[in-house]
């Protein structure tokens, strides 16, 4: 099983629209027997709750569930079952190296590492933005990116 945890700070606007749009993805691609999808937040402060009301109502537009889905805190032992640790920006990163320890064969990487030619390298927080449009298109394609690098390294 290909594991895989999204993470951003509070875990309730970036990775959880992540987690839904990758795993609306891996049921299309008929792929939920090979590949697992979970999201996390470096912070504790939204634990327990659903994503945030953009999030939701973005996904909601686009016929995406979020089913299931509530905020939690990134463990330790995460570092143990997921392969692809995928954080939104290079602050989730520096908060990760300083607080964890990250064995050498799991993958952590910027999302937007994914995607090639874009200028952009971190996904953009829309609790401070407020756009969840462009945080959800640049999320999509670095998915997207993500799945087919994932389903090319593993056929
Ligand atoms: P996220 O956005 O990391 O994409 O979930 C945030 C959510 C909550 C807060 C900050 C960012 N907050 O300060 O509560």
């Amino acid at each position: 099983m290909i594991r895989v945890l999204f993470v951003c700070l509070g875990n309730i606007c970036r990775s959880p629209m992540a987690e839904a749009v990758f795993r609306h993805r891996v049921l299309e691609e008929g792929l939920v027997e090979k590949i697992e999808v979970d999201s996390a937040g470096t912070a504790l402060w939204h634990s327990g709750k659903p994503p945030h009301e953009g999030t939701r109502n973005k996904l909601d537009e686009v016929g995406i569930s979020y089913d299931g889905m509530t905020a939690r805190q990134i463990r330790q032992d995460d570092f143990d079952r997921f392969q692809y640790v995928i954080v939104m920006d290079e602050d989730n990163l520096s908060n990760l190296r300083a607080e964890y320890d990250i064995p050498d064969h799991v993958v952590v990487k910027k999302l937007l590492d994914f995607l090639e030619d874009n200028p952009e390298k971190n996904v953009p927080d829309p609790y401070y933005t407020g756009d969840f449009q462009e945080t959800y298109e640049l999320v999509t394609a670095a998915t997207e990116a993500l799945l087919r690098e994932i389903i090319d390294k593993n056929e």
